[in-house]
């Protein structure tokens, strides 16, 4: 084996290197673990304030054991963690961020290998980021889904509170019964346990291959979890001695892999912009349309909530990804021999997979949707594209033209939505500005704007909703997404005004705001740019980050810087 990049620190005879490693033998390490062998950093986002995550610590000791069995020296380390429900205004705003702080921590400490320790929303993106920005021998290891929630007597998710909020609202169920919810339905460690963004991206990384097979789903509190990290830190240790780079995993065909099987599970809308934000960061070219053609027509074959009725721990139970992949791949549509973090092919680790429940995975045959990949809408309204899920919306409304009702901002969007006397119906289409990276900034899961009461008195549950926003992975309706460019940038969407009719097409993949060019200009005209924020994070994000159709990303970000040698202080 060639020498480790951790000997440029610890295999030094002068002075730095007693600084190197005296330092260092102030937690005990004895004066052999220098000597050379691979040096294992495990990227923690463990924290009190991610609840998602608060496990990650106990996690972490598996991963240990692991590395040491295989002769590596663990280094667990801190990064920034982003907790979905805690974070304001929007974790989203920060995945940039953490992702540089992996990037930095990585690159600039006596590190050979890496394993990513990741679960809530935005930490698998992050740290996925920003390890590819440094392309060194890396292994995802996620933290596991939530058991189910169980409520009178039955099982629920994430997604059950947007339903049942909205029974609230309608008066069909009562405040103390909702207020219940909240002792039942994070009942365990682990992630939220729907196909929301975080269950999606733990798929995704298993898709990419950059985990051992079976990551994605195994439930947070299973022994098997710990099980699998003690595996990812023996396999980390064997990367770094076979050079496995991240490069060499995260080809255009691993992405393609990851495309597939999001609709094969019925994956969040979210997924779209964060695999072309780390697509972008190994140099992989990957856009929206790569989206529509690859995956849109695809089926999906995963009864999960929120396109179906189960959750991740039934999907464990029933065989998990890898009777999705073999699925995928018998159907002729999955690169079987895309490389994976154990050595082997994808095919390799699934070919002999059994699914246990048909229920809770269909067959390729007879899948639980059609066409239910996510699908990319343009036109006037969204020249750089939008996004539908469509499996998770009403398909009668697929095709629907309405008269907008507009808000002008999330604010606009709760000072009015509850008013009796607010000129909407079921037939109109909600339009939100302002929601998009630069406009909320950070670009909130509000896309799912609640329904007026009057209308969810009626028995509605669904309308057509258009912005610039995310929506949560958990959350369904009839809601287009990400439009682009977002209205704090000028796009059309800031033109909108209530009033004006909308077409949307998702067979014809169109959104259509349906006034004529003169008058969109004179609007155009009048249009002015919201003020940036004057300083910190929020004022650096807001000059540079990108549209959604380009990951979000901050423009600078975008590509790799390895991990060149780098000049010692001392
Ligand atoms: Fe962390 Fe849902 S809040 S995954």
């Amino acid at each position: 084996m060639k020498k480790v990049r951790s000997q440029d620190w610890f295999g030094r005879k002068d002075r730095d290197g007693i600084i190197y490693r005296g330092w260092m033998k102030n937690q005990g390490w004895p004066h052999n673990l220098f000597d050379g062998r691979p040096i294992i950093g495990i990227c923690n986002t463990w924290s009190e304030l991610t609840p998602c995550n608060a496990h990650f610590r106990e996690l972490a000791e598996y991963v240990k054991r692991g590395v040491w069995e295989a002769g590596g020296f663990p280094l667990e380390f801190p990064v920034m963690s982003l907790g979905e429900t805690q974070l304001r205004p929007t974790a989203m705003l920060f995945r940039n961020l953490a992702s540089m702080d992996v990037e930095e921590s990585i690159r600039g400490n006596p590190i050979d290998g890496v394993v990513l320790m990741m679960g809530c929303d935005k930490t698998t993106p992050a740290l996925m980021m920003g390890a590819a920005s440094c392309d060194l021998p890396t292994i995802g290891l996620s933290g596991g889904p939530m058991l189910n929630g169980k409520f009178q007597g039955r099982d629920i998710g994430a997604s059950n509170v947007w339903q049942m909020s909205e029974q609230v609202r309608a008066g069909n169920l009562t405040a103390s019964d909702f207020a219940e919810v909240e002792n039942c339905i994070s009942r365990s460690k682990g992630h939220c346990m729907t196909m929301g963004t975080a269950s999606t991206m733990a798929n995704m990384v298993e898709a990419l291959g950059m985990s051992l097979p079976g990551n994605a789903a195994i439930p947070a509190v299973d022994a098997r979890r710990s099980t699998l990290a003690q595996m990812t830190g023996r396999r980390i240790v064997d990367m770094v001695r076979e050079d496995m780079r991240v490069s060499k995993i995260l080809t255009r065909t691993a992405f393609e892999n990851a495309i597939f099987t999001n609709a094969a599970v019925g994956g969040s809308t979210n997924a779209v912009i964060h695999s072309i934000a780390i697509a972008g960061r190994i140099g992989v070219k990957l856009n929206l349309d790569d989206w529509d053609a690859l995956g849109s027509r695809l089926p999906c074959l995963v009864n999960l909530m929120p396109s179906g009725k189960y959750f991740m721990e039934d999907f464990y139970y029933a065989g998990g990804l890898p009777v999705v992949l073999r699925e995928l791949a018998e159907a002729g549509i999955l690169h079987r021999d895309a490389l994976t973090v154990n050595g082997r092919s994808i095919w390799d680790n699934v070919k002999e997979a059994a699914c246990w429940n048909r229920d809770v995975i269909r067959t390729f045959r007879e899948p639980l949707k059609a066409n239910a990949g996510i699908a990319v809408l343009r036109g006037n309204l969204a020249p750089e594209g939008a996004v539908i899920k469509p499996s998770a919306a009403s398909p009668h409304l697929l095709q629907h033209r309405g008269r907008a009702v507009v808000f002008e901002s999330i604010t606009d969007f709760h000072s009015r939505i509850n008013d009796e006397s607010l000129d909407i119906d079921e037939n109109c289409v909600m339009v939100l500005k302002n929601c998009g990276p630069k406009g909320y900034p950070g670009m909130a899961e509000v896309g799912n704007m609640p329904l007026p009461p009057k209308v969810l008195r009626k028995g509605v549950t669904d309308m057509v909703r258009i912005s610039d926003a995310r929506m949560s992975g958990t959350a369904y309706g009839t809601v287009v997404l990400h439009a682009c460019p977002e209205a704090a940038a000028g796009g059309p969407l800031a033109l909108v005004h209530s009033g004006n009719m909308i077409s949307l097409d998702v067979p014809g993949r169109s959104i259509q705001l349906d006034v004529d060019e003169s008058t969109l200009k004179q609007r155009r005209d009048r249009w002015t740019a919201p003020t940036v924020p004057e300083r910190g994070w929020v004022k650096l994000y807001v000059e540079h980050v990108t549209q959604a159709s380009d990951g979000a990303d901050l423009d600078f970000l975008v590509g790799s810087s390895g991990t060149p040698p780098l000049p010692d202080s001392h």
